[in-house]
């Protein structure tokens, strides 16, 4: 299990040491000394105590084989018969059967087709089963109880066969664990079973389900899933891990459900949010722009879930009538129920239990409503060519406004791309969503982008970002690119309220990556942060409550900083980024504090080469350090080359 940030910070020394050596070379040859100045008298603007927050969609198997818990593959069985992966029969001995796609004769209208397994022959030394690999894999621990459900029916025959569920090692095919599913009957009923490892299981993901049948007789399966152990032991809930990673970041916000992933490549493929909620069994899934199709179990309650789980704040994307293959809804008429979708959509999440949409959410069980602020309509609507966003946006922002007036409603037309034609000009945002995806020289560069940016107008939502160097999660040039970027939207949070780099999540499966830099990498059993990931929690946790006053001379242009106040708790958070190969010594005045403790936390991520990186099989190359450094009204730091540092200064 990963653990939080400040266990792998202890744990990273080591691995740190190396590249501390080559560092200490760099920093014999430091380059004239900086100078930077603080105001601690002079707040220039607040720091948006939302900056930081998590930008979400599914893409690089995500939810499906990444966050969301189930272990099993295609459980509604829609691959086709010559699909090897997913779903195969493993008939032993003398065991003779046949299996099939039977249309017409699901357990609901959403999922209309089911498995039926005609066995002729088999005992319970020689069972006929279908074997499931998982997403790559299927973790299992020691000790563990895996929670499974299936929908069945069967056959006279059937009926008295029964079922068997059971997890067996791809290489010994040792049963690690089963469960028996007695008494079928001839109408579908949905079973639920448990099924515990021993103390001997070693952790491990060469595993595979097998669903079995120990008797003569026909049955049909549909549904057949299995959870381990979830975060916070939701049901239909979140792996423990992932959700680890995400909470050390700090996020204040979760963006979803996308993306691309909102839109869907054709409009019947967009997130359609009503058809996400309920049983499982009423899901139909839905196939996402990134080539595969998505199950729909992480449904708009379970991002909410998540939310909660997290103490994040919901910024809800609603789908705005324009989908990736240039298909749109024209404003007006046909793109009303578009409109009420949304509204429906804003009622589900916030309507109390007395609203249509607030009583069902309560019947999906969080009678609560959530708190609400930001709504998203659409997403990177630049790109729809018949220039129909300003008529479509409108309209949403119209009828949102009028029900829900303290709604934040933000455009997705950005401000980069408004010489496309699609800005916004019938009514005003509140605020707009700038993408950014980038190389770290071009980060460098435009650090300064929001510094004489226009504060009159709608606030900014820097809703994707990322510097693109390093697969199949970025490397430490990338986080010199990001931490630079990071400096200049501390520096303007009075104008950028929201940020969330993009992608967050990718399985590193080669299979499983649709999108080449991901902040965070797994597979089935493991999970790692890159050293992108280890940069925005640095910036996230200690972010503070106001921009002081500040000037940095002699620095040349491969350093970057921030400076920022917690006024309540009296602490100077100096970020410093050295994006030059050499060490760079700053000399940091606080002019007008006259107080200042002696020693300050820092907390430091760097390494020798920007290529240096974190992967699956070595997860902690690349990680932050923390140690204690001598400060004072006036002090020297010497920051080593390709090196982020945070310095936590307690000063009045
Ligand atoms: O983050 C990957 C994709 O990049 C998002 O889905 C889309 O909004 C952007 O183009």
């Amino acid at each position: 299990m990963m653990r939080t940030l400040k266990c792998v910070v202890v744990a990273g020394i080591v691995a740190w040491m190396g590249g501390m050596a080559l560092q200490a070379q760099q920093a014999s040859q430091p380059q004239a000394v900086a100078a930077l100045t603080i105001d601690t008298g002079k707040v220039v603007a607040k720091v948006s105590p939302t900056l930081y927050g998590l930008m979400t969609e599914e893409i690089n198997y995500s939810y499906d084989g990444g966050l969301y818990g189930e272990l099993v593959q295609d459980r509604t069985f829609q691959s086709n018969r010559n699909d090897t992966e997913n779903w195969v029969p493993v008939p032993q001995g003398t065991a003779r059967g046949m299996v099939a796609r039977d249309m017409g004769t699901g357990p609901s209208a959403a999922i209309p087709a089911s498995l039926k397994m005609t066995v002729t022959q088999a005992d319970a030394a020689n069972a006929y089963g279908l074997r499931n690999r998982g997403w790559w894999g299927v973790p299992l621990r020691a000790n563990t109880t895996y929670t499974g459900s299936v929908y069945a029916k069967g056959d006279a025959a059937g009926m008295t066969a029964g079922l068997k569920v059971s997890l067996i090692a791809n290489q010994t095919g040792k049963v690690l664990a089963s469960a028996k599913v007695a008494g079928l009957s001839a109408d579908w009923k949905q079973y639920s079973f448990t099924m515990k490892t021993g103390t001997d299981v070693a952790a491990s993901a060469d595993n595979q389900i097998v669903v079995s049948v120990e008797h003569p007789g026909t049955v049909w399966l549909q549904l057949l899933s299995v959870f381990p152990p979830t975060y916070k032991n939701r049901a239909n809930g979140n792996r423990v891990d992932l959700m680890e990673i995400m909470a050390a970041m700090h996020p204040q916000f979760l963006r979803f459900p996308g993306g691309n992933y909102l839109e869907g490549d054709h409009i019947n493929e967009r997130f359609d949010w009503k058809k996400t909620i309920g049983p499982l069994v009423d899901r139909a899934g839905h196939r996402s722009p990134w080539r595969y199709q998505s199950s729909d179990g992480m449904g708009l309650l379970e991002f909410l879930y998540w939310c909660e789980d997290l103490k994040m704040q919901p910024v809800l994307a609603v789908y705005a009538g324009y989908s990736l293959m240039q298909e749109h809804v024209n404003p007006g008429a046909d793109l009303e129920p578009y409109v009420q979708d949304a509204l429906d959509e804003i009622e589900y999440v916030t309507g109390d239990v007395s609203t249509k949409w607030g009583a069902e959410r309560a019947k999906d069980g969080h009678p609560a409503a959530f708190a609400l602020t930001y709504v998203e309509i659409g997403n990177e609507d630049w790109f729809d060519r018949s220039k129909s966003y300003d008529g479509r946006y409108t309209q949403f922002y119209k009828a949102i406004k009028a029900k829900y007036p303290k709604l934040q409603l933000i455009s997705t037309a950005d401000s980069q791309q408004n010489e496309r034609g699609n800005e916004v000009k019938s009514v005003t945002p509140d605020m707009i969503d700038d993408h950014y995806y980038r190389r770290a020289e071009e980060f460098f560069k435009d650090a300064k982008h929001y510094d004489k940016a226009d504060r009159k107008g709608p606030k900014i939502f820097v809703g994707e970002w990322a510097t693109r160097e390093g697969t199949p999660t970025p490397n430490m040039g990338a986080a010199l690119g990001d931490a630079a970027w990071m400096t200049g939207m501390e520096r303007n949070s009075d104008l950028i309220i929201l940020s969330s780099y993009a992608p967050l999540l990718t399985n590193v499966n080669p299979q499983g990556m649709q999108w080449q830099s991901d902040l965070v990498g797994y597979d089935a059993n493991s999970s790692y942060g890159s050293p992108s990931y280890y940069a925005q929690a640095m910036f996230a946790s200690h972010i503070g409550t106001e921009v002081l006053g500040s000037d940095l001379q002699g620095a040349g242009d491969r350093m970057f900083y921030s400076v920022t106040r917690d006024a309540a708790k009296g602490v100077v958070y100096v970020k410093l980024v050295n994006a030059s190969s050499a060490a760079q010594a700053v000399k940091i005045s606080l002019a007008g504090a006259h107080d200042v403790k002696g020693t300050a936390k820092m907390i430091s991520l760097g390494a020798a080469t920007t290529a240096a990186s974190n992967s699956i099989s070595d997860p902690r190359r690349v990680v932050p350090v923390e140690s204690t450094v001598k400060v004072g009204k006036e002090f020297t730091r010497t920051v080593p080359g390709y090196s982020i540092e945070v310095l936590e200064v307690a000063a009045q």
